[in-house]
């Protein structure tokens, strides 16, 4: 915090933190013993399959079920003629806990407003049997002129962009005169398409009311978003709604509350019977968000010697107007590089589409494609090579808000990364080197992401007589290893080892609202288990009464080590906690901690960093693309456990590759329809694709964050798209600026 002291974790070396342990979870999960949300199983249990429309816009003006509601099996089918009565789903960011991904009226009407939205919910017996009678519904529609591709929604105007409630617009400077005089100019356009979602595990609920109760068994990344978003929906209290979450296959911002938990739950409540809805993977495309197409402008005006400027980046991403939520492809340019001219734009022109979200690295994952792929065209043009430039060009403060950086080490990154991946052996001019009948490249670029700390966090700690710890908090663990590493931090901050500490998690009924998105868990979480274990202090200093050998002492006076408290400058006075419990009678402690305001975020630019290097192979053949190896090179504060952490970083970065290569949406923009939902047609990354990747680190600590350690989670997939660019036009002397660069754009 501004004015107080670093978090006292920074300074163990020696104990929990830092430790490469494996995930605890990871047992439950080879012998399939960990429940998934669509794994458990109530008395009376019916299955659930989803119609969607197959037009954009328009109305149903019929609805054949007869044929479905005869089908074998059936309990019922759900239209909007006999859905129960609903609110629409609170948009996120419109309230604390507000969760939804759209506004939409939920089967309430027969309007349509994107193909794909569901029409009707076919409850049977069994999973076959509800799919097989979904297929036999007949839908007949009146279809309205719909806006279905980017250049007609272009042309019926643009609107500013907003994000997360700020306007995505800054104006730094006299950019555009200053890039007009600039001795070196570049400027270029650069596309990317649509993402979509595909988690290995395809969103699912299983639902159940009980009385007026609603239980909900979700694949979630914001269990108390869910919990209250869905109290408002079917007008009953945050309270009367449980929403549990223990194991998710991947979240990556698409595990939110979408229609599905909404139309299982009101299925549910109509049958009388519990409903698991388990989207197919085709359901997911028709239905979740994923990434928006963005177009952008990237210009660059610098001196002959390498110094920026100018820099303008800006452009417009389709939105659609249930929620629209561009991608806010300029958030990397706000604190990468120093320019005295600087100007960002975002604006959205909106389309008649599935809302979309976010997607791991919302903003930064492809507007580093666009600034780290003009820095390296930049590079280029002024013949200074590209590492040395992006290091030339490190910025002394935030570029745009003047504060200082909370802790900035990514010259380090860059020099330990070059070195490590041996990049002094880089040919800087194109198409030299060569490997049979492959071209060979190598490329680099800045991955970059921002810390947060939302507010909300809160935290239990229930302390019992045999010395035992259980944290309690509404944090989520989506398979990258949260119960792992606060199992660690938990211990040290109490001064336990880790099998005398159980993290309970995912769950609303546990304090806190702590999404488990913006790469902010770790610090939320921290920081609510810091306040918690205040609280739990000063409880046991008034427990230890006159007798003990800490008495006397204030609550900042102590610390926890060794299964008690002790004096921080003179750990000879110690107790430990079943020796306090004991004299005091007590069974257990229970303290309830509130973290603070996040006001280190306004005090201090804070970022994690990344350099990421990467050699490319292009056939001379086929113009075949490959990536050869990967090297990233870290500076994200503290890492609390270097195999989670470096497997993290490797998922994100494999998810770049993707991005690079292959993913794409196939959006028809005749008729709005996504026209690749499955994994057969929508590429990602599989094992054959994905080359050695190495990650290190500098693992120096975030004075201002919680255990000195910022987020991990999305700067994986940061900065890989143009590092692969670059590698490509070094192999070829081909600048491929529209993702994903296939093999035709290099024939
Ligand atoms: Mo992430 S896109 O904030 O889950």
């Amino acid at each position: 915090m501004p004015g107080g002291k670093p978090d006292p974790l920074i300074r163990h070396k020696h104990g929990s933190i830092g430790a490469s342990i494996s995930r605890i979870d990871g047992p439950l999960k080879v012998r399939g013993r960990a429940t998934f949300a669509a794994e458990f199983v109530h008395e009376g249990m019916v299955y659930a399959s989803v119609a969607f429309s197959t037009i954009a816009k328009g109305r149903i003006t019929a609805l054949d079920t007869k044929a479905a509601e005869a089908a074998p099996g059936v309990v019922l089918v759900m239209t909007h003629l006999n859905a129960p009565r609903m609110q629409s789903m609170p948009l996120f960011m419109t309230a604390e806990k507000a969760g939804g991904g759209d506004n939409l009226p939920i089967m309430q009407d027969d309007r349509i407003h994107w193909n794909g939205q569901p029409i009707a919910v076919v409850l049977a017996e069994t999973q076959e049997q509800a799919d097989y009678a979904q297929s036999l519904i007949r839908a007949t529609y009146e279809s309205e002129a719909a806006v279905t591709s980017f250049a007609t929604a272009k042309a019926a105007g643009i609107e500013p962009g907003m994000f997360m409630g700020q306007p995505l617009k800054v104006v730094k400077g006299d950019p555009d005169a200053a890039f007009a005089s600039a001795a070196v100019r570049v400027d270029h356009r650069y596309t990317t398409p649509r993402h979509n979602h595909n988690a290995i595990e395809p969103h699912a609920a299983t639902v159940a009311w009980v009385g007026d109760e609603l239980i909900v068994h979700d694949a979630s990344q914001a269990v108390s978003h869910t919990a209250w978003s869905l109290g408002h929906i079917f007008g009953i209290s945050e309270e009367q709604v449980h929403v549990t979450s223990p194991f998710v296959g991947g979240g990556f911002g698409g595990k939110c509350l979408w229609q599905h938990q909404v139309l299982g739950a009101a299925a549910a409540k109509l049958a009388g019977r519990p409903v698991r809805i388990a989207l197919s993977r085709e359901g997911v495309y028709r239905l979740i968000g994923g990434r928006t197409l963005t177009e952008q402008r990237f210009a660059i005006g610098a001196e002959p010697d390498g110094r920026f400027v100018s820099l303008i980046h800006s452009g417009a991403a389709a939105v659609a107007r249930q929620n629209a939520f561009p991608e806010p492809f300029i958030l990397p340019t706000m604190s990468s590089y120093g320019s005295p001219n600087i100007k960002l734009d975002v604006e959205v022109a909106y389309l008649d589409m599935l809302a979309n979200t976010f997607m791991r690295a919302p903003g930064e994952s492809v507007g580093t494609f666009a600034l780290e792929s003009a820095i390296d065209e930049t590079a280029v043009a002024l013949g200074i090579d590209p590492v040395e430039l992006r290091i030339l060009n490190q910025p002394e403060q935030d570029p745009l808000k003047g504060t200082p950086f909370s802790s900035r080490h990514i010259i380090e990154a860059w020099r330990a990364g070059a070195e490590q991946f041996g990049w002094s052996k880089r040919n800087p001019t194109a198409g030299k080197m060569r490997d049979g009948e492959w071209l060979v490249g190598m490329g680099c670029a800045t991955a970059t992401y921002p810390y947060h700390r939302m507010p909300g966090g809160a935290a239990r700690i229930t302390l019992t007589k045999d010395g035992r710890a259980r944290v309690e908090i509404a944090a989520h663990e989506m398979g990258m290893g949260t119960a792992t590493a606060h199992t660690q931090v938990v211990a040290e901050r109490l001064g336990l080892g880790r099998d005398q500490i159980s993290f309970d998690y995912a769950d609303s009924k546990f304090p806190g609202v702590v999404l488990a998105g913006g790469s902010q868990q770790t610090a939320s979480i921290g920081a609510s288990v810091i306040a918690a274990q205040q609280v739990l202090v000063t409880e046991l200093l008034k427990l230890a009464g006159n007798d003990s050998p800490i008495a006397g002492l204030a609550p900042d006076e102590v610390g926890a080590f060794d299964g008690g408290l002790a004096k921080l400058d003179d750990p000879s006075r110690h107790e430990s906690y079943v020796s306090i419990l004991a004299r005091a009678g007590r069974d257990e402690v229970v303290a309830e901690g509130s973290a603070p305001p996040p006001l280190e975020t306004m005090h201090w630019s804070m970022h994690s960093f990344g350099a990421v290097f990467c050699e490319v192979g292009i056939n001379v053949v086929t113009g075949e693309p490959r990536v050869r190896r990967i090297l990233a090179s870290y500076d994200c504060g503290r890492i609390l456990n270097p195999k989670t952490a470096a497997s993290q970083f490797r998922g994100g970065i494999i998810m770049g590759l993707g991005l690079a290569l292959m993913e794409e949406t196939q959006f028809d923009e005749r008729s709005g329809r996504i026209m690749n939902p499955s994994l057969a047609e929508y590429h990602v990354p599989v094992h054959m694709d994905v080359p050695r990747i190495d990650v290190i680190w500098t693992d120096i600590p975030d004075p201002h964050a919680p255990m000195g350690a910022r987020g991990i989670g999305e700067i994986g997939i940061t900065g890989v798209g143009a590092a692969i660019a670059n590698a490509v036009f070094n192999a070829t002397g081909k600048r491929v600026r529209d993702l994903p660069i296939t093999l035709d754009k290099l024939m």
